[in-house]
């Protein structure tokens, strides 16, 4: 059921492409979905240009012949379509579940449009349960983790931090070489302030915190796909 709805919520993603357009694809199950539908409309003989957010989505673009670039080779792109872990009312996102948050971050910023395709479970007042992905660089985790622990304390967060996979036995690491710190909020109610406490700490890359940058979402129910826009 849920795998049906996301393809729903990218079906109508997939309307809003033209001949000729510069895309980011996103990253996830739902972002799957729309890949998937886009490389059936390349095999009929739409024309894009793509540029992926992740190895995986790349792989996947590959396999069905849609025409990949990069962002050295192109400016601007028109349009991302991605997935989300959390939406909340003013389209502001938590991103980064898969991993692939700082690509996704940097395509969407390069991107005139971002458009989010998730079901209804994602919609959310405020974000934060759902663990906030903070991706760190591998030199000098141990400094970065208590700076990081300072801030989300501050914050007000519920949980702790923990390193992504380490209760796997084996930390994950992202496309970009470095590791995901999860932290336990339960709500976020000062995003933009946790945002800026964060990036100011030397060690973190990037957040998934996406916060002003998406302007549409197809969020599917059972009731049909529902549009948000924001204000
Ligand atoms: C990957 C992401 C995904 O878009 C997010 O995790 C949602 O994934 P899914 O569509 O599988 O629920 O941010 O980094």
């Amino acid at each position: 059921m849920s795998e049906d709805l996301k393809r729903e919520a990218a079906a109508m993603a997939l309307t809003e492409v033209r001949e000729g357009m510069r895309l980011g694809l996103g990253t996830g199950s739902t972002a799957r979905h729309f890949v998937d539908l886009l490389g059936q409309r390349v095999a009929q003989g739409l024309n894009v240009i793509c540029v992926p957010t992740s190895e995986a989505t790349a792989a996947q673009a590959i396999s069905l012949g849609i025409t990949l670039s990069d962002l050295e080779t192109l400016d601007r792109l028109d349009l991302t379509v991605d997935g989300a872990d959390e939406i909340d009312a003013d389209l502001n996102l938590i991103k980064g579940g898969g991993g692939a948050l700082l690509r996704e971050k940097i395509v969407a910023a390069a991107s005139d449009v971002m458009i989010v395709i998730a079901d209804d479970s994602k919609c959310v007042d405020p974000l934060g349960k759902f663990p906030l992905p903070i991706e760190v660089n591998r030199f000098g985790l141990g400094a970065t983790t208590r700076a990081v622990v300072e801030v989300i304390k501050a914050h007000g967060a519920e949980g702790g931090l923990k390193l992504r996979g380490e209760d796997k036995g084996e930390a994950f690491v992202t496309d970009g070489g470095h590791f995901i710190l999860d932290a336990f909020f339960g709500r976020i109610s000062q995003p933009e302030a946790l945002s800026n406490d964060l990036l100011n700490i030397p060690g973190v890359v990037q957040h998934g915190l996406f916060l002003n940058m998406c302007s549409k979402a197809y969020v599917a129910t059972p009731n049909g796909v529902k549009t948000l826009q924001r204000k």
